[in-house]
């Protein structure tokens, strides 16, 4: 599993400065430059694509700058998967991120045969590794370090490695000076970062990889694929729900069926410096805990390793909690503590976003840790364990295993001018801040690539500012669920708004990121998926509510509905 902010992780489902940017006018774009470029299909790259006996792979040339062409040619690689009935055109996927690979997810199971099913068969599948993403497109990943050694000894001893410290709702004095006393240090460090990434080899390409330019690309693709100027059919998740709200906008005329799913408000998004907005994607976070440790309860020893029999919802979280405080004592006293409570806390966030996983963490991962933190008070704890236990879930790591910073770079390129004036203090304050208020168990989680932004030295070359209400070609499908850890409901909610009569808003009754959180098992969103895709027939109104199918058992014989009834009575957290 990943950390970046808004990807969907591993894949669809878990099993899935230049000061200034070019503010587009609406002419420039709806002449959307047809593009004559076409794709060789072949064989997909195995180091990226493990079975590809079900797809095709190619490449598309791309302008590095679509206002200057004097920048030379890049390409991105491109992933299809078959259409299994009479072919209409293409369906487009992002699987988020930004900095999701395409070709991971679509060729992960079952992505590709979920969305041929709830397209009908009736259109080829495609997804593509976005510019600054993967090792085949150009530009590819973004490094700053040449080794994982140089990045470790640049971050060594800092909160970039330990975490954040804190305890119930971050009102202990002995935790605010804790962390406030790093404001300088970190400061100093986020700032000769952007550095080292502007100095590395590809630094050049920095200010070309932002979203405008991506959504560029799409057309670019549509038209190789579906003729000049075809209508773009589209889903985009979580961060690619921000590529789709800027095509849409930018190209109204180009809008086909498109479908948004695990939304944020693009309103938002380009109004708030990313490193103080970051928090609201935070609302709902606390909710889908509440309903893990519901589910717990439910399920009993016999479904939930860490359940009691006869313990409430409450008693769960009073569990965990007192194992998050031992780590939080541990870390406290001795300095190099193999098992850190901001650490335990960053690496539980990933799971929020998916259910299906939830099992498993409560089953396998959490007895592990509490035998770690057991030991940590005792002195004898298992720091091989403890790196076994965070290497599936800490930060991306690229094939020659250093940190690789296209999410920073994207969100950050795409993110407001700098206004020169946030510290890191303030982002500490908003951080503690955030933990009482929003979301007391994971608003202090360090690092995110969004904190670096208001120091990254770079902005894209071309950013769209809005307006995000255009009247589009065909309405679109806005999906969001009840609790999502990352993109809350109300990110859905304002997208819907903001595009009135251009967009039908749909609201999963669950939790996890994204509707794919359910594994496909939703049989009125898939239903809802295939009459869109199929028919272009929306919904009536704005208020449809589809449930989790309780087939779909979280632990056994716990099912997503079963949790909901029992949540609202549980006054937790
Ligand atoms: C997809 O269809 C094309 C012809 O339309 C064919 O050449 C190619 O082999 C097919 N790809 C796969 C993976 O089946
Ligand atoms: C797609 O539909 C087929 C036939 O109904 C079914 O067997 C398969 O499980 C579905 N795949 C997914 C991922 O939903
Ligand atoms: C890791 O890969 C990146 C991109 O290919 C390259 O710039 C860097 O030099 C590589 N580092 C090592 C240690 O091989
Ligand atoms: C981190 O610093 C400690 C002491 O300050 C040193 O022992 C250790 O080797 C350093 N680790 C790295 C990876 O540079
Ligand atoms: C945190 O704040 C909430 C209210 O916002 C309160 O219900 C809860 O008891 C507090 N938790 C702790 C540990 O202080
Ligand atoms: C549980 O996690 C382990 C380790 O990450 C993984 O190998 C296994 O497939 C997971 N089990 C399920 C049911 O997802
Ligand atoms: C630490 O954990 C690893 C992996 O689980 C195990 O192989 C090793 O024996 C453990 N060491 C001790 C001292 O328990
Ligand atoms: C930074 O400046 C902007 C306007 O220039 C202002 O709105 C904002 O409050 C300032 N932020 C801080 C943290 O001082
Ligand atoms: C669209 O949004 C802009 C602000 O971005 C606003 O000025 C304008 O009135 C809105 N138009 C409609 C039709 O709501
Ligand atoms: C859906 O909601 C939008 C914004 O709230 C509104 O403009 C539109 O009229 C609504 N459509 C229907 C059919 O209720
Ligand atoms: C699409 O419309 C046709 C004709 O009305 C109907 O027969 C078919 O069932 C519809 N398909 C879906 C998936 O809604
Ligand atoms: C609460 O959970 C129990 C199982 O322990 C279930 O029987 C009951 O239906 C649930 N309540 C609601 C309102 O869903």
């Amino acid at each position: 599993m990943k950390l970046s902010p808004f990807v969907l992780s591993s894949a669809l489902f878990s099993a899935l400065q230049s000061a200034h940017g070019i503010v587009i006018d609406e002419r420039d774009c709806d002449e959307g430059g047809t593009n004559t470029s076409t794709i060789q299909w072949g064989p997909c790259d195995p180091s990226v694509v493990t079975d590809s006996s079900d797809f095709s792979c190619g490449f598309l040339e791309i302008p590095i700058d679509y206002h200057n062409s004097s920048m030379g040619k890049g390409r991105i690689a491109v992933i299809k998967a078959n259409a299994t009935n009479e072919r209409r055109g293409t369906y487009f996927m992002n699987p988020g991120g930004p900095g999701g690979s395409g070709l991971e997810a679509l060729s992960s199971s079952p992505t590709a045969s979920y969305l041929l099913n709830v397209t009908g068969g009736f259109y080829d599948i495609v997804s593509w590794d976005p510019r600054g993403i993967g090792s085949l497109s150009i530009p590819g990943d973004v490094f700053c370090f040449d080794s994982v050694d140089e990045y470790d000894a640049f971050f060594n001893g800092t909160i970039e490695f330990s975490g954040i410290e804190m305890t119930g709702n971050f009102t202990d004095q002995s935790d605010i000076d804790a962390l406030l006393a790093q404001a300088g240090t970190m400061q100093q460090k986020y700032v000769e970062l952007g550095k080292r990434c502007q100095q590395h080899s590809d630094g050049k390409y920095l200010k070309y990889i932002g979203t405008s330019a991506t959504v560029r690309d799409l057309l670019a693709l549509a038209d190789a694929l579906d003729g000049p100027g075809a209508p773009v059919n589209y889903f985009g998740y979580s961060y690619g729900t921000i590529l789709g709200s800027w095509l849409v906008n930018m190209f109204p005329n180009r809008v086909g069926r498109i479908i948004l799913d695990g939304v944020i408000d693009p309103q938002l998004f380009g109004s708030v410096e990313l490193s103080l907005g970051w928090q609201h994607q935070l609302h709902n976070a606390d909710d889908v805990y509440a309903g893990l440790v519901t589910g717990c309860a439910l399920a009993g020893p016999a479904g939930c390793a860490i359940a009691s029999e006869g313990q409430s919802p409450a008693d769960v979280n009073n569990d965990i909690q007192t194992v998050l405080g031992l780590a939080h004592d541990a870390a406290r006293k001795n300095s190099s503590a193999p098992l850190t409570s901001g650490q335990l806390r960053t690496a539980l966030y990933p799971y929020m976003y998916q259910p299906a996983q939830w099992a498993n963490l409560t089953n396998s991962v959490f007895p592990e840790v509490f035998q770690i933190v057991e030991g940590e008070s005792q002195g004898t704890s298992n720091v091989t364990k403890r790196a076994q236990l965070f290497d599936r879930s800490v930060v991306r790591r690229a094939e020659n295993d250093t940190k690789v910073y296209t999410t920073s770079a994207i969100l950050c390129g795409d993110s407001k001018d700098r206004s020169g004036n946030v510290t890191m203090t303030d982002i500490f304050d908003e951080i503690i801040s955030a933990s009482r208020n929003i979301s007391h168990m994971f608003a202090s989680q360090w690092p995110s690539p969004v904190y670096i932004c208001s120091l990254w030295p770079e902005r894209a070359v071309e950013r769209y500012e809005g307006p995000f209400n255009k009247t589009l070609a065909n309405p679109i499908l806005v999906i969001g669920n009840t609790y999502d850890p990352v993109t809350p409901f109300s990110g859905a909610q304002a997208l819907a708004d903001e595009l009135g009569n251009s967009a039908k808003l749909v609201r999963m009754n669950g939790f996890g990121h994204t509707s794919t959180a359910a594994v496909g098992a939703s049989t009125c969103i898939n239903s809802v998926l295939l009459a869109y895709t199929v028919n272009g027939t929306l919904p009536e109104d704005n208020n449809t509510v589809c449930e989790v199918d309780d087939s779909f058992e979280i632990w056994p014989g716990v099912s997503t509905n079963m949790i909901l009834g029992n949540m609202t009575s549980s006054g937790l957290l």
